[in-house]
């Protein structure tokens, strides 16, 4: 595989809300911190001069990222902008024209994925003799089948080593912690199956609502959004088998086996739930049936995993903004002091946001002459602040060619197929008050391997 850097990097939607959001902070981050210096050209189709770009670029700086004076002057004194239609074949003559002598371009496409194949297919034709890549955003097709077609076309144009989907969960550091601490401890291999753990609790939290992304979310429902790839994606991390040989693929082999192994959702195991008020945002369908909460329950047919529950739930609107793994070991077979034992001991906890927290959670003795203990946790870290934003983390990854933290074809199509039986329940989802944690019809599924684990907010945690 070739791990020659790209020599320019194209971002399409460069007028666009991601690129506002996200790229333009991770790029002036690559400026500072990894000396980028390649040309960067925005394309968009919004009519505007390099100037108004760079002048988004600041704004967006200023509001999302913090504009630093230096690292913002050496960015825009590599960015261009090129206007244009992405149907019309005259833009990627003009794009190949302003890459001068690139021969290694990368494409990141912040456009919806309904244009994928459009400008895959555009930049293909103007590509001969190149060696360029291609990135592109989740959602990867509307479903497993659409998935499938979206690759094929894409294939066609960029063979998969090319090909960088991005599921930014990856590129968070708390989640590649997951990873680093189950297989740089030999410590928690023996107890990290069935015999030892007696549930595991995902929740991903965000207390508010679908803010401006009326239209968007309403195509898409909470199973589309987070479920089918962030939530897979932890789970995957959480659950996979150590990776064997040396193969830079081999973290990748290994979550593809495990995300095969989880059983498709069944409908029965599955709560859909909509925020009060979600309705009267601008965009969403009167009437509509899109889930803006989802808590599931989730098997996985391996050895190692047979007739653990899973529960994973993911929502807006709801009282926090948190996301937290929860790892329920067993208690003793006989409880020897014949304490009652709540669920505060026997667990691993791992806070992916906001902050970031690994935790193990034990009992201890309490003073004195009976034999009475407490709860305790021990924090292996604790960390307020994020590294490196995802985005920087995976945009570097891509310049340099270096796939293992983007999503492969096989992990894509494993990850829809967990969620196909249920992507078309259009029964109205229950509705639930914003600050709640869900419908009741949520806690019931858990049953008796409840209740949830609730995620603090970082101010309360001890
Ligand atoms: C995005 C979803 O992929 O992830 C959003 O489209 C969601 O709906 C976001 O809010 C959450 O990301 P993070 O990094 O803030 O947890």
């Amino acid at each position: 595989m070739s791990h020659e850097i790209s020599d320019a990097l194209v971002f399409f939607g460069a007028t666009g809300d991601l690129a506002y959001k996200q790229i333009f902070p991770a790029l002036q981050g690559l400026v500072r911190d990894e000396g980028l210096g390649v040309p960067i050209i925005g394309v968009a189709k919004a009519g505007w001069t390099l100037d108004q770009l760079k002048a988004r670029a600041k704004d967006s700086l200023s509001s999302h990222g913090g504009l630093e004076i230096k690292a913002f002057a050496k960015l825009t004194s590599l960015l261009r902008y090129v206007d244009g239609d992405y149907n019309d074949p005259s833009t990627y003559v003009r794009l190949r024209q302003e890459l001068k002598e690139a021969r290694r371009p990368l494409h990141y496409l912040a456009i919806p994925p309904s244009l994928f194949a459009t400008v895959a297919e555009g930049l293909a034709k103007q590509a001969a003799g190149m060696e360029a890549r291609l990135v592109i955003e989740k959602p990867f097709g509307h479903n497993r089948e659409s998935a499938l077609q979206l690759d094929r076309i894409l294939n066609r144009f960029f063979p998969e080593k090319n090909l960088f989907r991005i599921d930014h969960y990856l590129g968070k550091e708390p989640v590649q912690n997951i990873l680093y601490t189950r297989f740089a401890n030999l410590m928690f291999e023996p107890v990290w199956n069935r015999i030892h753990v007696d549930s595991i609790h995902i929740t991903m939290a965000e207390s508010f609502g679908v803010q401006d992304r009326g239209k968007f979310y309403d195509e898409t429902g909470a199973i589309r959004d987070v479920f089918q790839n962030h939530m897979l994606q932890v789970l995957a991390n959480l659950t996979m088998d150590p990776p064997t040989g040396e193969e830079s693929d081999a973290v990748r082999d290994q979550k593809a086996a495990l995300l095969k192994a989880v059983r498709p959702l069944d409908a029965a195991h599955v709560i859909r739930g909509q925020y009060a008020g979600y309705q009267s945002v601008p965009g969403v369908k009167p009437g509509s049936t899109v889930e803006t909460f989802v808590a599931a329950k989730l098997f996985i047919d391996s050895w190692r995993w047979a007739g653990v529950p899973i529960y994973i739930r993911a929502g807006k609107a709801l009282p926090v903004t948190a996301v937290e793994v929860m790892v329920y070991f067993k208690r003793p077979p006989r409880e020897t002091f014949e304490e009652i034992v709540s669920r505060g001991s026997g667990y691993m906890r791992m806070r992916i946001s906001p902050d970031v927290n690994i935790a193990l959670g034990l009992r201890v003795k309490h003073p004195g002459e009976s034999m009475q203990g407490e709860d305790v946790e021990l924090v292996l870290t604790e960390q307020e602040t994020v590294f490196k934003p995802p985005y920087q983390r995976l945009l570097s990854d891509a310049i340099r060619g270096i796939g293992d933290l983007f999503g492969r074809q096989d992990i894509v199509d494993a990850q829809w197929r967990i969620v196909e039986q249920v992507l078309n329940d259009t029964a109205p989802p229950v509705v639930y008050e914003h600050g709640s944690w869900g419908p009741e019809e949520a806690n019931r599924l858990i049953e008796a391997d409840g209740p949830w684990h609730n995620p603090k907010p970082p101010a309360l945690r001890s």
